[in-house]
C-alpha cells in the first residue's frame, strides 16, 4: 500500500503546474497519504530537497503561473550514479511512489528510474509545447496559445500601420502545435513549422497573394527550430527575394511560458492531479495521465515518449485556406 507520495515539477515550467501540485497534494491527503514535494525537479531529488505539504501549503496557488516548487533541467539524473542518489533520497524519506509533472525529458528520466528501481511513477503532462502522444492537451498549452495570440493582435496594429512583414518566432521545441494554432487564432498570413516543409515557397505565396489583394502587411509565425537561425533567417530570405518589403523580427521567447493559467489549464491540471493519485491507489505504474475527447485516460509512459504526435491535417489546411 502506498503511504507517502512524492511530487515534483521538472523541465520548462508551464502555467497550470501549480494547479497540478495543488490537486495532487489535496487528493493525496484525501486518500490518507502523506504528500511530499520535491523542490527543483530531479536535482532536488538528488540533493534531498523534500518537504511535507499540507492542504494549506497549496492555498491560493491555483491562479499563479510558473511553479512554486521550482523546476530544473538536471543532467546528473541522466547518470546511474545520479539516479542512485535520487533513490537514496526516496528511501530516506519513505516515499513509495512518484508523480512527475513535466514534458518529454521529465518522462524519459522518470520511466528509466521506475524500471531501475521498481518504483511506481505517474506522469502528468505539463509543457507549453503540447507535443506528448496520448493526450489532446498538455497543461500550459492553452495559456501559452492565448499569450501568443494576444501578442499577434498587438503586432498586427503596428504591422498594418507601417505596412511591414513581421516574422514572429514561437517556441515549441520540435513541434509546431503552438505555432500553427496561434497562426490560425491570430489570422496570420503563414506559419512555418517543422512538420511541413519546404517552406520558403509557401511564405512567398502567402505574402505575394496577400499583396495582390492589396494586403500591405503580413504576420508570419516561425517555429523556433523550423529553420536554422529562426525568424531572423526567414526575414533575410524574404528581403533577399523582395527587397521592397520592410521586415521586422519579434522573438516572443520566455514570455510565452509566463502568466496566470487559463481556466482550461486550471481545470485540466486539477483533473489530471486527482486522476494521478487515483491511478496510484488503483495500482497503476509507469503511465501518463492524458485527456482524450474530454475523458481522462492512462497511457504507458513509453508510448507517450516514443510515439510521435501529428499535427491535424485539417488545421494545416485551415491555416493555408484562410491566410490568403
Ligand atoms: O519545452 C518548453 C520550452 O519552452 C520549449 O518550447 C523551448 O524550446 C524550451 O523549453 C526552452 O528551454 P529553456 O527555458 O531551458 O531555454
Amino acid at each position: 500500500m502506498i503511504k507517502t507520495i512524492g511530487v515534483l515539477t521538472s523541465g520548462g515550467d508551464a502555467p497550470g503546474m501549480n494547479a497540478a501540485v495543488r490537486a495532487v497534494t489535496r487528493a493525496g491527503i484525501a486518500q490518507g497519504m502523506e504528500v511530499k514535494v520535491i523542490y527543483r525537479g530531479y536535482k532536488g531529488l538528488i540533493d534531498g530537497e523534500v518537504k511535507t505539504f499540507t492542504t494549506q501549503d497549496v492555498s491560493g496557488i491555483i491562479p499563479r503561473g510558473g511553479t512554486l516548487i521550482k523546476s530544473a533541467r538536471c543532467t546528473e539524473f541522466h547518470t546511474p550514479e545520479g539516479r542512485k542518489q535520487a533513490y537514496e533520497t526516496l528511501q530516506r524519506e519513505h516515499i513509495d511512489a512518484l508523480i512527475v509533472i513535466g514534458g518529454d525529458g521529465t518522462f524519459t528520466g522518470g520511466s528509466l528510474f521506475a524500471q531501475e528501481y521498481d518504483l511506481p511513477v505517474i506522469g502528468i503532462p505539463g509543457t507549453i509545447d503540447n507535443d506528448l502522444w496520448g493526450t489532446d492537451a498538455t497543461i500550459g498549452y492553452d495559456t501559452a496559445l492565448n499569450t501568443i495570440t494576444e501578442s499577434i493582435d498587438k503586432l498586427r496594429d503596428t504591422a498594418t500601420s507601417h505596412e511591414r512583414v513581421f516574422l514572429v518566432e514561437v517556441m515549441g521545441r520540435d513541434a509546431g502545435f503552438l505555432t500553427l494554432n496561434a497562426a490560425i487564432a491570430g489570422g496570420c498570413e503563414a506559419a512555418i513549422i517543422p512538420e511541413r516543409a519546404p517552406i520558403l515557397e509557401q511564405i512567398e505565396e502567402a505574402i505575394g497573394s496577400g499583396r495582390r489583394k492589396s494586403k500591405n502587411s503580413s504576420i508570419v509565425l516561425v517555429q523556433e527550430h523550423a529553420v536554422e537561425g529562426g525568424a531572423a533567417t526567414v526575414a533575410q530570405m524574404i528581403e533577399k527575394v523582395h527587397p521592397e518589403y520592410s521586415t521586422r523580427v519579434t522573438v516572443l521567447g520566455h514570455l510565452q511560458r509566463g502568466g496566470s493559467p487559463s481556466a482550461y489549464d486550471r481545470i485540466l491540471a486539477s483533473r489530471m492531479g486527482v486522476a494521478a493519485v487515483q491511478a496510484l491507489v488503483d495500482g497503476q505504474r509507469n503511465v501518463m495521465v492524458g485527456i482524450q475527447n474530454d475523458d481522462i485516460v492512462l497511457v504507458p509512459l513509453s508510448k507517450a515518449i516514443h510515439q510521435k504526435k501529428d499535427i491535424k491535417e485539417d488545421s494545416w489546411e485551415a491555416m493555408n485556406v484562410l491566410s490568403i
